[in-house]
Parts: C-alpha cells; structure tokens; sequence
C-alpha cells in the first residue's frame, strides 16, 4: 500500500483540462504536471494553450494541447478522442471551462446570455460527462475521474450573476447524479466550489468598486489565490479520494459562513 503522500502523486495518470487558456484551468495544467500526470489542455485559444504547454514541456513535464469549444458536441468528442489517441487512457476529465454575463440581473439579461451561460457551464458538464462515460466504457478502461468546477455561488448569492449562479447550482446537482449513475462505470465525480479570485471570470467583481468592502465580509478578509485551490485538486484528481463520490469540497475563505 502506497504511503498517504504517494496516494497524491499522479505518474503516469493522464489528466484532461477544459478552459486550460487561462486562469484555474491554466494554472491546474502546471500543478497538475508538476505531481506526475500527463496533461491536455483544452480551449477555444490555442495560441495560450501552446505558449502554456510549451511552459509545461520546458519544465520537464509532459503536455498536449487541443483546440476544444465546449458548446459543440464534435469539438468535444474530437477533444476526447485525441487526447485518448494521443495518451492510450484518460484518467480524470476536469470540465473547468466557465463564462459569465457581465454584471446583469434577470431583468436584464438576454435570451443570448442566458444560452451562452448555461450552454457553458451546465450543458457542457453533461455533455462532457455523457462522452467521457461513453469512452470509458469502450475503451474497457472500468475507472474514470470527473471534476467539475463549481462555483461558491451554487449557495449564496449576489445580485447581478443570475444565469452564472443558476448554472453552478445546477452543476452541483449535475455532480450529484452523475456520481450516482457514473458508479457502476467505475466512474467517481465530484466538484470543486471556489470562491473569489481574481480571473477574467470574476474581474468585474473583484475590480468594480466594491471590491474592498466585499472582501471584508469574508472570514479570512481576503479573495483566494490560485494556489489555495491546489491542495483541493490534488485529492480530488489523486486515488487520496478514491472513496469520494458526489461531494463539493468549497474552497472560499469561510464565505458561505458569512454571517447575514
Ligand atoms: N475566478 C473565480 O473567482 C471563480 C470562482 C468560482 C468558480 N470559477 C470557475 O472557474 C472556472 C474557470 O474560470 P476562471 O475564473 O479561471 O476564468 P477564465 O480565466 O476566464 O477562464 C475561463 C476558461 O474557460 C474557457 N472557455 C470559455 N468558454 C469556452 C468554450 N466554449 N469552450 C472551451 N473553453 C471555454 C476559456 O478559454 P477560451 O476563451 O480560450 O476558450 C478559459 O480558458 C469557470 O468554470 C468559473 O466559473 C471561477
């Protein structure tokens, strides 16, 4: 039996990243390199998917990047197809690419918002979960690994992130099924629910003038850094959580805890 420690580490274990230009999904590649996995990153700009596999590459690890559009359904079965082409197996399937809206309530988002986000952020988790299950089964691999990234705005809320927060409600739930039915595939999923760091995702937020009285109302009285996230990753891409199905580990300074 391996040591705790070693149970964290991922050689040889392929890893496949969504939303890998920029942000977590970027930064997850390196991390996710550094601990032994072989990485592809997957995205609509691959011009950043390159510059960041040519950065994984010169620092010893090994990486592939993909041209991948989360909404369509060819780009993501030929995203998976490659990368098991490529690799010989697929181990764990992050679906971290998300969009948001801009600050919009109900009242004044669109039809198209509404469409982009969820088609992004939910539609994509099914599909994504459907064609990866799908590539498990005949590829008589008998054990997968789904992460979802979530949101902290799956359970409480600020006004302006209407389609944004239904959607991360939603792929908790997402999550919650997919662990359930995924089972007997040998499938385990489960999410990651960071709260705020500063991203493209979160930047109207954490640069918009509220930004310093927002982030007093968090326990810890700071926004998250990416490298809070790694711990979290770690166990749920790792065989350190081969008991773990269905669960949302939150990562947010205590900001769901906030008092009202
Ligand atoms: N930042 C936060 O505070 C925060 C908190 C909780 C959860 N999250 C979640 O974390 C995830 C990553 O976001 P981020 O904060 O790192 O923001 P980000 O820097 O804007 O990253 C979003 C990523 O998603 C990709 N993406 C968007 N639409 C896509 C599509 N149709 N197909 C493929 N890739 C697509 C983008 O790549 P391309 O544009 O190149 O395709 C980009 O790499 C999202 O799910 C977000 O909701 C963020």
């Amino acid at each position: 039996m391996p040591s705790i420690l070693d149970r964290f580490r991922l050689d040889g274990q392929t890893v496949a990243i969504t939303g890998a230009s920029s942000g977590f999904g970027h930064h997850f590649a390196g991390v996710l390199a550094a601990a032994g996995a072989r990485v592809i990153l997957g995205a609509r700009r691959v011009e950043k998917i390159e510059e960041r596999v040519e950065e994984i590459r010169a620092a010893g690890g090994e990486a592939l990047g993909l041209p991948l559009d989360v909404v369509d359904r060819a780009s993501l079965a030929n995203f998976l197809d490659a990368a098991w082409e490529a690799m010989g197996s697929l181990d764990v399937f992050i679906q971290n690419a998300g969009v948001e809206a801009g600050a919009k309530t109900y009242l004044t988002i669109e039809e198209e918002d509404w469409d982009r986000v969820l088609d992004t952020n939910l539609k994509s988790v099914w599909l994504g979960a459907k064609l990866y299950t799908e590539r498990v089964i005949s590829a008589d691999q008998s054990r997968g690994n789904i992460v979802n990234i979530g949101s902290i705005t799956s359970y409480r809320h600020v006004k302006g992130q209407f389609p944004y927060a239904v959607s991360k409600a939603g792929l908790t739930k997402a999550t919650e099924i997919l662990a359930l039915e995924g089972a007997r595939y040998g499938i385990r999923v489960n999410a990651l629910a960071p709260g705020y760091i500063l991203t493209d995702v979160s930047r109207v937020l954490l640069e918009g003038p509220g930004s310093e009285e927002f982030a007093k109302r968090i326990p810890q009285r700071r926004y998250g850094e990416f490298e809070d996230l790694d711990g979290p990753l770690l166990l749920l891409t790792s065989d350190a959580s081969t008991y773990m199905t269905g669960s949302t580990i939150v990562v947010d300074g205590g900001h769901i805890c906030a008092e009202l």
